[in-house]
């Protein structure tokens, strides 16, 4: 199907659901209740997230927040509260019913809040070719809208292009752990059911990498369909444009305290658990921004960490045997590459087979947050345990 069927598919998919308030997509985090107060019906009738917008967490009063795909203006409005009278908040959509409702209820909305007047904008525009200004914006989000745009890295080109340096995006959409097959991107109405249009996980994360974003991984993940045996995800990611020309740094070395036994940081930089890098200012900023900053000690002078140090974490198998259950490890960054302390080697955006030992230490508290964890087994299976070395090692 090419582009502009794609376009006008979603689009009147968009239309038709604005007209008839029909539930559509996936589970969303939000806090009905709290909206309730500030935010009419007819918004939060149509509210088609797929994610929890946590990026509005981190508002704060004054800034500049973009909403890509803003819908009935369920997430500007939160952003409105949030920035406060000072602060501004643009929404973008293509669908003129959409554009309508929103444009219809900020009124209420702002009086609702006690602002003199609106601070929100719904604009008339494409996610790949947004109507805003080079570099004024502080925050994206976007909640489940990029799946349905036909050529996603122009999309990310585009949020790069408005967003100020020092800015950052938290963006909900769905993720495919497989290529979506002909059958399934020839599908009109499934791609606005946000399924024929989602990339697979690694081409998602490479082609905002590509785009410029450093910092980028996973804040949460839902899985939410499975078709055919293809996995959809409902992922919330964040990432941030870092300044080209950061302010010098005297932290002059990295040592990487664990959980993992060496990891690639976006720069291709690699680090040894316990032995400090030297490292430019560049990546001292970056590492300096969440997730890094929970692994590194950064330092002016070289630091080196033995085991028996406090900041030194490591998580290690149950000495028992394997057992493979169908699950599969998919590393959400930030690192490039991971590995841990029995030699499984975990690249952004490659799906891993793991075996229950694995999946345990996966699982713990230090590692889950850099993983989404799916099983792929689709009929009742009878795990026997494997080969593995039950001394520790593993598979
Ligand atoms: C699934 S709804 C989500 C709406 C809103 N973000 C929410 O959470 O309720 C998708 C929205 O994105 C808009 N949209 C889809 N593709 C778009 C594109 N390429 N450019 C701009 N808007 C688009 C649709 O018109 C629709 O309002």
């Amino acid at each position: 199907m090419g582009q502009e069927t794609i376009t006008r598919a979603v689009n009147e998919r968009y239309a038709k659901a604005v007209m008839t308030g029909e539930e559509m997509c996936c589970p969303t985090g939000y806090d009905h209740e709290d909206l309730q107060a500030f935010i009419p019906q007819a918004v939060l009738k149509v509210s088609y997230g797929c994610g929890t917008p946590v990026g509005l967490s981190t508002v704060q009063p004054g800034e500049t927040v973009l909403d890509i795909g803003s819908g009935g203006g369920i997430d500007c409005f939160e952003a409105s509260r949030r920035v406060g009278q000072t602060g501004r908040v643009i929404g973008i959509d293509m669908t003129d019913e959409m554009l309508a409702l929103a444009r219809t209820h900020a009124p209420t909305v702002a009086a609702n809040l006690g602002y003199a007047a609106s601070n929100v904008e719904f604009r008339k525009g494409q996610a790949d070719a947004i109507p805003v200004e080079d570099g004024s914006v502080d925050l994206i989000v976007s909640n489940c809208v990029i799946n349905l745009a036909p050529d996603k890295s122009n999309v990310f080109r585009e949020m790069f292009r408005v967003v100020k340096p020092g800015g950052r995006f938290t963006i909900s959409d769905i993720v495919a752990d497989q290529p979506i097959p002909h059958y399934l991107l020839e599908d009109r109405e499934k791609w606005g059911d946000c399924l024929s249009g989602a990339l697979q996980w690694g081409a998602y994360w490479g082609n905002l990498r590509t785009a410029g974003f450093l910092g980028l991984h996973q804040v949460h993940m839902l899985p939410w369909r499975v078709i055919d045996g293809i996995h959809f995800l409902s992922v919330t990611l964040t990432g941030y444009k870092l300044p080209p020309h950061p302010p010098a740094s005297t932290l002059r070395f990295a040592t990487l305290q664990g959980p993992f036994r060496r990891v690639v940081d976006e720069r291709g930089n690699e680090y040894i658990r316990g032995n400090p890098v030297s490292i430019e200012s560049s990546t001292s900023h970056l590492l300096k921004s969440a997730p890094y900053t929970n692994h590194f000690v950064l330092s002016e002078s070289p630091v080196t960490l033995t085991k028996e140090d406090s900041r030194w974490s490591a998580v290690f198998p149950d000495e028992a045997a394997c057992i493979w259950e169908g699950h599969f490890a998919l590393l959400t960054g930030p690192f490039l590459e991971v590995e841990d302390d029995d030699s499984h080697v975990f690249r952004c955006g490659d799906s891993h087979e793991i075996c229950s030992k694995t999946l345990k230490v996966l699982r713990s508290k230090l590692y889950s947050s850099h993983f989404a964890i799916i099983n792929r087994a689709q009929e009742t299976i009878s795990p026997q345990p494997g080969s593995c070395d039950v001394s520790g090692g593993c598979c």
